[in-house]
């Protein structure tokens, strides 16, 4: 086994599970349900599934979902091709299938990628316009095609190019899983895996779009329903060792997932450290995610703060770094007591935004310059005091 392959196989205490992408344990989605409110610009759903005896998780761990493409993008495909979805093929393990199996279940015809568009050119060498999107000299229009379109764009701009069902399989790539951030506490909830999921759905070309795994979340798998799963481990997200040190969570948006897990485990197995939580969306009213829950906890005494950053609820934007650099002082004075720092969420601004922010808070916390914090920062990182599991 892989090292991958293998720390995805280990729940807690280095359990090897025998479930894992390639053999992945169908799951029963036990609950499904919206956590935004009408008028959100957002669909965000809280997803439970099903877990059998001897399958473990650690807060911090995640779960691999395999999804299926939609019917509807499937027949689209289909036509599009010109194939009526009865046609045999065999899948990457040489198994006989349906076309529209393979299409359903094993190759990805969401968002194209520039691969497909380069082998789908090498069936029609001929074709002038698939030429255009090949090749090194290519590579931005070929990503300005790509973007917002699927497979159905390509087979329909460029009709009659696949002759042989088989052929797709050399053109799309795998239908891939997706991970989720396990946003539940096993000490809380033996046998189920929560997750929460932001499901994408979105106009482009002229059509309408969701994204693969999210899309089958929201429309597909409701209770009762059947789910292909697999746990993942991720050892460097862990709460504290020492169950008395405090932690500091920053988790806007789908971050949340991981610190409702570890809050749910600190109150499940009475671990004493103090908890602050920084959680940010658009709109209170809509958009507060556990909001009973994070409000409960509040109140119990187990979330020893919480700070809140509703972005468009008044004319100027309001992100969890302007909350942090608020309570400054408050926050410095944490991390000198040994807080560890975690971050969740959108790796390309948030993360980056909200690390700025704890540099500054450091620096003035120590009176010292940004290096300093740089430093400071450093040795964070060095002990686990800094973790971030970001996408
Ligand atoms: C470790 C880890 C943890 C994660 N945890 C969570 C979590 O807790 N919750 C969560 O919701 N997600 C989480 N994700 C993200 C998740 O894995 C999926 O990537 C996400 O749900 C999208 O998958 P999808 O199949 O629905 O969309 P896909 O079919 O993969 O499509 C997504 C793609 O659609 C395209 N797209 C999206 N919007 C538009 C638009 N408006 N116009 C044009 N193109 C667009 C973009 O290229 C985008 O990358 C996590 C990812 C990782 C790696
Ligand atoms: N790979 C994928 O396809 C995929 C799928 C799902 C989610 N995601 C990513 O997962 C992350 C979470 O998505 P989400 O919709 O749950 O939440 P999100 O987009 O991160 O939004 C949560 C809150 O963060 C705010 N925000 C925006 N920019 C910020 C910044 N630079 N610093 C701090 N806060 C900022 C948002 O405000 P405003 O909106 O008002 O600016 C909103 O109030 C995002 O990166 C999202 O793109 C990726």
């Amino acid at each position: 086994m892989s090292e991958v392959l293998e720390q995805e196989a280990k729940g807690t205490a280095g359990h090897v599970s025998k479930y894992t992408r390639n053999n992945p344990f169908f799951s029963n989605v036990s609950v499904n349900r919206l956590l935004t409110a009408e008028g959100s610009e957002k669909e965000t759903r809280h997803v439970e599934l099903t877990l059998e005896e001897g399958m473990t998780y650690t807060p911090g761990d995640a779960v691999g979902i395999i999804p299926e493409n939609r019917p509807e993008a499937v027949a689209d495909a289909l036509t599009a091709l010109g194939f009526k979805g009865d046609e045999r093929v065999l899948d990457h393990y040489k198994v006989e299938i349906s076309l529209e199996e393979a299409l359903r279940t094993r190759l990805g015809i969401g968002k194209l990628a520039r691969g497909s568009v380069g082998q789908y050119a090498k069936l029609a060498p001929t074709i002038e316009g698939l030429k255009v999107l090949t090749g090194p000299e290519n590579k931005a229009r070929a990503e300005e095609y790509c973007w917002g379109r699927e497979f159905v764009d390509l087979a329909t701009d460029f009709p009659g190019v696949v002759t042989d069902p088989q052929q797709l399989f050399n053109v799309l790539q795998r239908l891939t899983p997706r991970m989720y951030s396990i946003s539940s506490s096993q000490a809380m909830h033996k046998d189920s895996v929560h997750t929460t999921v932001r499901v994408i759905r979105y106009d482009s070309h002229g059509r309408n779009r969701q994204g693969v795994a999210s899309g089958h979340l929201g429309d597909r798998a409701g209770e009762g329903t059947t789910m292909p799963i697999f746990l993942h481990s991720n050892a460097n997200f862990r709460l504290p060792e020492d169950t008395s040190a405090p932690v500091i969570m920053i988790g806007p948006g789908t971050g949340i997932a991981p610190f409702r897990a570890f809050l749910e485990e600190r109150q499940a197995t009475g671990q004493p450290g103090d908890n602050w939580l920084f959680f940010g969306e658009q709109r209170e009213k809509m958009d507060f995610l556990y909001r009973e829950q994070l409000l409960g906890m509040h109140k119990d005494g187990l979330l020893t703060r919480l700070d809140t950053a509703f972005s468009r609820d008044q004319h100027n934007k309001v992100y969890v770094q302007d909350k942090m650099q608020e309570q400054s002082a408050e926050l410095f004075r944490w991390l000198e007591r040994g807080a560890y720092f975690y971050v969740c969420g959108d790796a390309t601004r948030m993360a980056k935004d909200v690390e700025t922010a704890l540099l500054d808070v450091i620096a003035k916390g120590s009176n010292g310059t940004l290096e300093h914090a740089a430093e400071y920062l450093a040795a964070m990182k060095k002990q686990k005091r800094y973790q971030r599991d970001v996408y």
